[in-house]
């Protein structure tokens, strides 16, 4: 099949798969609850979860039950998507086709809706019905990608570098890996680690994971730059508006391509000690992430 229409096939099939663990009872907080799920069943393309299930099933996870785990880093995931968009950080008024939450909802309601999907998101991976030292790792593992050492550090420096400061190549990269890198790498890990995996093979898909996490917020700056509000869901366009510190500012289009492609090529690499079809669909991702169109 098409991997354009196999990762359509999956992220459909995801969506349905974690609905059922956002909370369900809606009583006096029914706003934010309300909010939680217009931001979740907004769209999205289910990177992350369909990320962490190809790494479980190529490590023989045979718990058909990782759903909790998946559903809870998609949540996370919102909650900085939710977040990001606010008056206070990029200041975005779409996105995933439709007004950002604060926009769909009012500012408090944003921040408590991140709040609730974050907080949640510990509840649900934490009954994932798999081994119960396995999944205690996991959430270490996604704890220490998402908070202050990953993506909420990363989104500082983000914050610190846009407008007036310059920024090396180097601080880049740091910022892209934190930012970006570290909730991508964690899908990856966090699959391989429930699937029970050795470490030689965790090196390997967190290799990967983390030069794919790279690629991808490379290419999300580029598409920033070279697409348009309706294909991206988001407003196009935005980073420059915003002085953000992106590779197409400092590098250029043709060379953030390059880089780009340079990325998805170690993700690849990293997973050369996989010769069999088990780690096709993670390398077909790979190619995915820098051609997408959204
Ligand atoms: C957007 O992530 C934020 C970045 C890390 C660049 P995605 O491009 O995966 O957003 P959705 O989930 O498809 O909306
Ligand atoms: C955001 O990067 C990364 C997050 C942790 C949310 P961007 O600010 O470039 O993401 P978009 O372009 O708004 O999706
Ligand atoms: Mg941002
Ligand atoms: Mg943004
Ligand atoms: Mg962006």
């Amino acid at each position: 099949m098409e991997i354009r229409q196999e990762i359509k096939r999956r992220a459909a099939d995801i969506e349905a798969r974690i609905a059922p663990f956002l909370p369900q009872e809606k009583g006096f907080q029914q706003t934010v609850l309300d909010a939680m799920e217009y931001s979740v069943f907004a769209g999205g393309k289910r990177l992350r979860p369909m990320l962490m299930e190809a790494s479980y099933q190529m490590f023989d996870g045979t718990n058909p039950a990782i759903d909790d785990f998946m559903a809870a880093i998609e949540m996370i995931h919102t909650y900085s998507l939710i977040h990001d968009d606010l008056p206070a950080m990029d200041d975005d008024d779409l996105r995933r086709g439709k007004p950002s939450n604060h926009k769909a909802f009012d500012e408090a309601t944003a921040i408590l809706a991140g709040d609730g999907l974050l907080t949640d998101a510990f509840m649900v991976m934490c009954r994932t019905p798999e081994a119960p030292d396995r999944v205690l790792e996991a959430v270490s593992t996604l704890a220490l990608a998402a908070g202050s050492s990953g993506m909420v550090g990363g989104q500082e420096w983000d914050m610190i570098y846009t407008g007036a400061a310059s920024i090396t190549l180097e601080q880049m990269r740091t910022v892209h890996a934190m930012k970006t890198g570290a909730l991508l790498r964690a899908s990856c890990l966090c699959g391989a680690i429930l699937a029970g995996a050795e470490q030689p093979a965790r090196e390997a898909i967190s290799a990967y994971g983390a030069a794919l996490g790279v690629a991808f917020q490379i290419a999300d700056d580029i598409l920033d730059v070279v697409s348009d509000t309706e294909t991206l869901g988001k407003p196009a366009g935005s980073d420059e508006e915003q002085g953000k510190s992106t590779y197409p500012a400092l590098l250029g289009l043709e060379k953030s391509r390059e880089l780009a492609r340079e990325q998805a090529q170690a993700a690849q690499n990293a997973l050369a000690c996989f010769d069999g079809q088990e780690a096709d669909f993670l390398r077909a991702l790979a190619d995915y992430t820098v051609n997408r169109a959204a």
